[in-house]
């Protein structure tokens, strides 16, 4: 699969405001839920069939949404706007530079209710803006559970991260906190140093989605309680290069590589600066204790080549 470029030589059609939640679609979705529920951390806070919405400790009414597909794939990437305002002026920029929506501005059909806009990336990637989803209370984020209190980004496989960081920067306003030589991109769109990550690849797929833990202890505990029912990682635990967040990576049961991680490096806008890290052990795991990523792990990370959102609608229509 070839990229679209799409550049935009005015402002940004949107200010995000932070990652909400990712959608992934797998094969067997009660396998993966009952794995995200029982093992990871997670709850459920509605569900049908074939389809599970699951919360963390935090605010966001679910940050994981799984649901059915015949193939492994991204279902949606979600960030949040402030006003209906802004949706609406991001729906009418987003046509203007010519890319597709799929949902106009109004009413979400989910199960966070919700207003937004969902249009798809220059790689078929399905993408929300959206505000007013359901409130639901804050759990003890800092009680001694080892749960996950949001995602802490999703770092995605393209075929073009030059084409993936322009569509992101220029049209949805994030920015590059750093890279990893010309291999991977840290994006972000608040204080935390990235949200996304762009990782040059053979083809489209999500590369893994990562969990935030309230503290590096709740980060190991997360792990040693993992350990106990016989989930080891698959690499890691660690600390990061860029970003200086822990690390752990397991993979689902679908294949999908989920990562806990804490202590995401807070960037101050006004003074950051954006650098190029070698990717050399020292600064890809400065613990020392991680190593290289296994085989294995590098595998489930390539995923399968995900052909996008109006491919899975034209095969289902
Ligand atoms: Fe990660």
């Amino acid at each position: 699969m070839t990229q679209q470029l799409i550049t935009n030589p005015g402002p940004p059609v949107a200010t995000l405001r932070s990652l909400r939640s990712v959608a992934l679609l797998v094969p067997d979705p009660k396998t993966s839920i009952d794995f995200y529920t029982e093992s990871w951390g997670l709850s459920a806070v509605d569900h049908g069939e074939d389809v599970a919405w699951l919360r963390g400790t935090g605010e966001e009414h679910h940050i994981l949404q799984i649901g059915r597909n015949e193939h492994n794939a991204l279902g949606r990437i979600v960030f949040a706007l402030g006003t209906r305002r802004e949706v609406d002026d991001a729906a009418r920029a987003l046509e203007v530079l010519g890319v597709p929506i799929v949902h106009e501005p109004g009413p979400l059909d989910d199960a966070a209710g919700g207003y937004g806009v969902q249009f798809v990336d220059p790689e078929g990637r399905l993408v929300e803006l959206s505000v007013e989803r359901f409130a639901v209370a804050a759990k003890d984020a800092n009680g001694r559970a080892a749960i996950p209190r949001k995602i802490a980004h999703v770092v995605l496989n393209t075929v073009d991260i030059d084409a993936a960081c322009a569509f992101y920067t220029e049209v949805l306003g994030m920015r590059i906190s750093d890279w990893s030589e010309h291999q991977m991109a840290f994006l972000r769109c608040n204080r935390d140093h990235h949200v996304i990550a762009f990782n040059q690849a053979p083809w489209t797929s999500v590369n893994h989605v990562a969990y935030e833990m309230p503290t590096v202890d709740h980060f190991m505990r997360g792990i040693g309680k993992l350990k106990q029912t016989g989930i080891t990682p698959e690499w890691g635990p660690g600390r990061h290069g860029p970003g200086d967040n822990t690390f752990s990576y397991f993979t689902d049961p679908a294949g999908l590589v989920c990562e806990y991680t804490s202590e995401v490096a807070q960037i101050e806008e006004d003074s950051w600066l954006c650098r190029v890290w070698p990717r050399t052990p020292e600064l890809s795991d400065q613990w020392g204790t991680a190593g290289p990523p296994t085989e294995k792990i590098r595998t489930h990370m390539a995923g399968v080549a995900d052909p996008g959102h109006l491919a899975r609608l034209s095969t289902t229509a």
